[in-house]
Formats: structure tokens, C-alpha cells, sequence
């Protein structure tokens, strides 16, 4: 990524969208992105562009996403222990490429219709949720985030870690709900754990990579 901070400081949820079409240069460049990422995490991510009725014909106000004509389907094996984790971390890696190309995206766990889906699920796997892409009406806005002491058990922590705290708290959660919790261990091992809410484990997965990229992977390890 060219400009980690720029990048995940500038993302924000879009729900509303142009009609223009993805060009065919950046639709090439993300199925490449998303190829090297099925390969590497044993997902079945697919993008689907100019396919409007995933979205269109989801009938309800909240969560709605209005007038995307393309979608991620992030789709993996059921019996994967942890599928939403995963789902999470590299659903969050393709966000932040996307916006890096200009592009502006939603994660969606409800406002969608999953019969309208146009991806092939293969036996034994499921979609776990879609992110909405395109082009934005705006680039939509920051919300109200908790803060580092509602996150993060450990109080006094070396500076790499308070910085993995921030990019945890700018990555997006199901409802905002940010139920994550952190902590410093002994020998800079990191532990946190998802909570309970909706798509919180999905949101586990992104949020480590916010943290991995804010505190750098070369400090910590994972508990
Ligand atoms: C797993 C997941 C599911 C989500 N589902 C929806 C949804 O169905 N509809 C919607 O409008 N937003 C959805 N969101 C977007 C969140 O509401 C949004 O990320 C959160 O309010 C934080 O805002 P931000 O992304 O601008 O930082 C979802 C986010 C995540 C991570």
C-alpha cells in the first residue's frame, strides 16, 4: 500500500452511489488482487460489476445500499473454523486496495439480497457477506468511535501498539458496535477478543489487519 495512513484515515462506509461503471483496468487489477488472496487464504472471493438487483431489490430503509451496481461476494468453506475471521482480514485487504484505486465500498451483512447474488457457491461452502463497490455520491464521513481505554485492557503500552490501537478503532465494525478488546501479554504477544454482537467475528478479522498495519507485524505476535 502506498500511504498506509492516508488509506485507512480516508475510508469510510458508502451507501449511495454514480452510476458509473468500474473501468475495465481497475476491475482487472482487482480480480488479480482477489485471485492472489483466494490462493492464499483458501476462499472463494468473487467480484461481480454492472449486476444491480443484489442490492436493488433488498426492500428495507436501514442498511440499505442505493444504486451499486457491483459487489464482492466473500464466500468460503463452512466447515472453516474460522471462516468469518478470515472472511474479515482479507474482505478488509481487497477495502483498503479499493480505496487506494478511488474507490469507495460498504461492507454488508444484511442489506443485501442473497437470492440476487450472481457468484457460484461451490458444495460445502457458504456467503458469508458482500461489500458494496463503486463510485461514491461523497466519500462519506467519520462516525463516533469508542476510545483506546474502552478497547484495550492494557493502559500504559509502547507506542507501536497504541498506533495498532488507532487504526483498530478507524476500521469498520457490523453496526459500529466495535466489541473488540485488546491486550498487551509478555513478550509483546498481543491478544484480542471479538465479543458478542452480530458479524463480530467477521469484524475480528478486520480489525487485526488494521492492527497489524498500524502497529507493524515485525513488533508482535499474535496470541
Ligand atoms: C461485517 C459488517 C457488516 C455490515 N453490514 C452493513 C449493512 O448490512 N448495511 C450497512 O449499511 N452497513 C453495514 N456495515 C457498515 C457499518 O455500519 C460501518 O462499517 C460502521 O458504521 C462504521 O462506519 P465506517 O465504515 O464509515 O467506519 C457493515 C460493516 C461490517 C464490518
Amino acid at each position: 500500500m502506498k500511504n498506509i495512513d492516508e488509506t485507512v484515515k480516508s475510508r469510510h462506509s458508502v451507501r449511495r452511489y454514480k452510476e458509473d461503471a468500474i473501468p475495465k483496468k481497475l476491475v482487472d487489477n482487482l480480480n488479480k488482487i482477489i485471485d492472489n488472496y483466494n490462493k492464499e487464504s483458501g476462499l472463494n472471493i468473487q467480484l461481480k460489476t454492472e449486476d444491480k438487483d443484489t442490492f436493488a431489490s433488498y426492500k428495507l430503509h436501514y442498511g440499505k445500499i442505493y444504486d451499486c451496481a457491483n459487489y464482492i461476494a466473500l464466500i468460503g468453506n463452512k466447515k472453516e473454523k474460522h471462516l468469518e475471521e478470515i472472511v474479515g482480514y482479507y474482505g478488509q485487504k481487497i477495502v483498503l486496495e479499493a480505496q487506494e484505486m478511488g474507490l469507495n465500498t460498504c461492507w454488508v451483512g444484511a442489506g443485501y439480497s442473497k437470492s440476487a447474488l450472481n457468484v457460484k457457491v461451490l458444495p460445502g461452502q457458504k456467503i458469508v457477506c458482500v461489500i458494496a463497490i463503486g463510485y461514491g455520491l461523497h466519500n462519506g464521513k467519520p462516525r463516533p468511535s469508542k476510545t483506546y481505554d474502552d478497547v484495550s485492557v492494557t493502559k500504559d503500552a509502547p507506542d507501536w501498539y497504541k498506533k495498532g490501537i488507532e487504526y483498530a478503532l478507524l476500521a469498520p465494525t457490523a453496526i459500529n458496535q466495535q466489541k473488540f478488546k485488546f491486550e498487551l501479554l509478555e513478550n509483546n504477544i498481543v491478544s484480542v477478543k471479538a465479543g458478542i454482537g452480530p458479524f463480530s467475528k467477521v469484524d475480528l478479522g478486520i480489525v487485526k489487519y488494521h492492527f497489524e498495519l498500524g502497529a507493524g507485524t515485525s513488533n508482535f505476535t499474535w496470541k
